[in-house]
């Protein structure tokens, strides 16, 4: 079965959020047509919106013509919902990311679904930051054309991208989809399929320990930030980066991590973490988390 991934394939992607939006931003900008699903019509509006944003900066940094950047938005087809009318019109896609909420089962339900309606030789690929490929392709009836591809947020800035192999994977589908994110601009590394991959699984117990510091009363949010910044030589410190991240978003991670890692105590997750969760404190995406950004400033939350 062919799996080559030139630049004339439709790029198909589930999940309008902040991954899934920066993705499809990413493949348009690159000259594929792409298809860009959420079940939330406000996500859609939301990655509509941040696309014409992100194309006038472009345009004010002179980094696009006016016409280049109306053909990359032109190339994006926006649409609201995942029922069979929406994935009928992922048929012509060459390959479809996923960029959906981490949870195994709403996942595999998902991939089922797109199988019944792509090509045969389609890729279908998840963005999943810590979940088994080997268990979404699993759920597939043709699982070897199943691959993670994992980008970093923001996805059109990060170079990043681990691609990951399921046990079931074909070898020329791991290939065309490296050298596809390649020619995307990116700096795609192969990691085995292990909770987590590389930069999860290391970002982990620096966060885990960052929220114990804080449980411990050891210093408060903006110190530890502070002091991961100015002296760790971090871009961001673990509070900021988690409420770039969403704390839902990297609590369900670091929930799937601990749990792949039958228990291991250096994995688990925060009560703290959880009750912002809960508190639908979520970060930079609900202008509250660690900080509070509703007055446009990162204001630590007392
Ligand atoms: P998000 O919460 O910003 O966006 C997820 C979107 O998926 C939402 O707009 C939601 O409406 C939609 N959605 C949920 N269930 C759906 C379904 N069944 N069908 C269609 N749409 C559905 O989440 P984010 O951050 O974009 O994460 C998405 C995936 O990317 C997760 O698997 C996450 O682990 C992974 N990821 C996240 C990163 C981050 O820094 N936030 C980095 C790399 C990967």
């Amino acid at each position: 079965m062919a799996h080559a991934l030139g630049s004339e394939i439709v790029v198909g992607v589930i999940g309008a959020g902040t991954m899934g939006a920066g993705i499809a931003q990413v493949a348009a900008a690159n000259g594929h047509r792409v298809v860009l699903a959420d079940a939330s019509a406000a996500a859609v509006a939301k990655a509509k919106d941040g696309h014409a944003k992100a194309m006038a900066r472009d345009l004010e940094k002179g980094k696009r013509t006016q016409a280049d950047a109306d053909a990359v938005l032109a190339r994006i087809q926006y649409l609201h919902g995942v029922g069979a009318t929406e994935l009928a019109a992922f048929a012509p896609c060459g390959l479809v990311i996923e960029a959906i909420v981490e949870d195994l089962g709403i996942k595999q339900a998902l991939f089922r679904a797109l199988e019944a309606v792509v090509a045969r030789e389609a890729v279908l690929a998840s963005n999943t930051s810590s979940l088994s490929i080997a268990a979404i392709a699993g759920g597939c009836q043709h699982g070897e054309r199943v691959v993670g591809i994992h980008f970093f947020n923001p996805a059109p800035v990060m170079a990043l991208v681990e691609v990951i192999p399921a046990l079931a994977t074909d070898r020329a589908v791991l290939e065309a989809s490296r050298a596809l994110v390649e020619r995307w601009g990116k700096r795609p590394v192969v990691a085995s399929d292990t909770p987590g991959f590389i930069v999860n699984r290391i970002a982990r117990p620096f966060y885990g320990e960052s929220l114990r510091v804080l449980e411990e009363g050891i210093a408060d949010v903006a110190t530890i930030d502070w002091a991961m910044r100015t002296l760790g030589g971090f871009k961001m410190g673990p509070f900021e980066l988690m409420d770039l991240i969403g704390n839902d978003v990297n609590y369900a991670v670091t929930r799937s991590v601990f749990e792949a890692m039958y228990y291991d105590p250096r994995y688990r997750p925060s009560l703290t973490q959880r009750r912002l969760v809960e508190s639908g404190w979520l970060g930079r995406k609900a202008k509250r988390g660690y900080y509070d950004y509703r007055d446009g400033i990162a204001a630590p939350t007392p």
